[in-house]
């Protein structure tokens, strides 16, 4: 006879595989939320209002995680197989280096929304439906995995890996990547870290980064889109002067004509993006000034393009 005592261990483990497990693929922005300046996410017509979803199944949030530990936060369009953006809360480049060989990994939970596993490499025998994978980017040289989050504005070596995720990841022109961008990234992550100083005396400054998909099947292997432009926003505060920060970059993707990305407003942006698009509604941000209009220094300062 077997004893209502012997089965409880059993019981205990049934309920603990039917509870729900902690995923990292959130229903809703506001799941993390930690990552947007007033904890509120960039308005985007028909695909982000006011911190809804349209088109839950296309689009999907996620908090990235890696080593328990929330990074950045991600909309991706599992159709186009790229982010909509990436955003994060830049605390200055602590410590770490951008990792070697690059640890690239994809996010279980689209896939399989029974996964409780957050950010890990691909099981090459596993196919992916809704999003990009190593494979996808091979044999072409044009094009390199170009990331959003860039690892250089990882706090920690965690969070520089955790940037090493195919959802961070839209196919970019190499020479684009390497060129113009890659100057935007360190000219604005130096500001960031002169200027972008909050009440406690620490760095702290917002960006979101993302791109605009093309819409003329232009694709990576008939699957990943190839994005026609991408964006970069920031936002902070500097306690020492009481000023709001912020400026905008874009560059189409392609080989650069120019030696620099133009800095622009967020107002800018906003025009470019389409009409009542907003990167950090709800804020202080100046919509018509840049941090180049308020530090006339930047160029030598900070390496900035003129
Ligand atoms: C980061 O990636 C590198 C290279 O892939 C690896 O050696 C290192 O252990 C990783 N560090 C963490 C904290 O994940
Ligand atoms: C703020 O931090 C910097 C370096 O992190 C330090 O040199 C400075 O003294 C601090 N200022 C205040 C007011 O605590
Ligand atoms: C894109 O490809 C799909 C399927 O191959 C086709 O139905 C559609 O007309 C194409 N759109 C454009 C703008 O070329
Ligand atoms: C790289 O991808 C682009 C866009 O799909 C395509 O036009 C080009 O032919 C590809 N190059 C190679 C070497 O496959």
């Amino acid at each position: 006879m077997t004893s209502l005592k012997a089965l409880l261990p059993l019981a205990v483990l049934l309920l603990m595989s039917v509870a729900p497990t902690e995923t990292k693929v959130v229903r809703s922005m506001k799941d993390c939320n930690e990552f947007f300046l007033e904890k509120t996410p960039p308005h985007i017509p028909r695909i982000l209002e006011g911190g809804n979803i349209w088109g839950q199944n296309r689009f999907k949030t996620i908090c990235q995680t890696f080593e328990d530990t929330r990074t950045f936060v991600t909309l991706y369009d599992t159709k186009n197989k790229i982010p909509v953006f990436s955003a994060a809360k830049y605390r200055g480049d602590h410590e770490g280096k951008r990792p070697k060989p690059s640890p690239w990994m994809i996010e279980p939970q689209l896939d399989d929304t029974k996964s409780n596993i957050n950010m890990a490499p691909e099981n090459n025998q596993e196919t992916y439906e809704n999003q990009a994978v190593k494979k996808d980017y091979e044999n072409n040289q044009s094009f390199d995995k170009g990331h959003l989050f860039p690892s250089s504005y990882g706090y920690d070596q965690i969070e520089k890996n955790s940037t090493f995720t195919l959802t961070n990841i839209v196919p970019q022109i190499g020479k684009f990547n390497q060129g113009t961008w890659n100057k935007m990234e360190q000219c604005i992550k130096c500001v960031m870290d002169k200027y972008c100083i909050n009440n406690n005396n620490k760095t702290e400054g917002y960006v979101v980064i993302g791109a605009r998909p093309s819409n003329d099947n232009n694709t990576l292997k008939k699957r990943i889109n190839i994005p026609s432009m991408l964006w970069s926003a920031f936002c902070c505060y500097n306690s020492k002067d009481k000023k709001w920060l912020a400026s905008a970059h874009w560059g189409k993707n392609i080989k650069p004509k120019d030696k620099c990305l133009p800095t622009k407003t967020l107002h800018d942006l906003h025009k470019e993006l389409g009409k009542n698009t907003e990167v950090f509604p709800k804020t202080e941000c100046p919509l018509k000034t840049t941090v180049t209009n308020v530090y006339k220094n930047l160029n030598s300062n900070c390496n900035c393009p003129k």
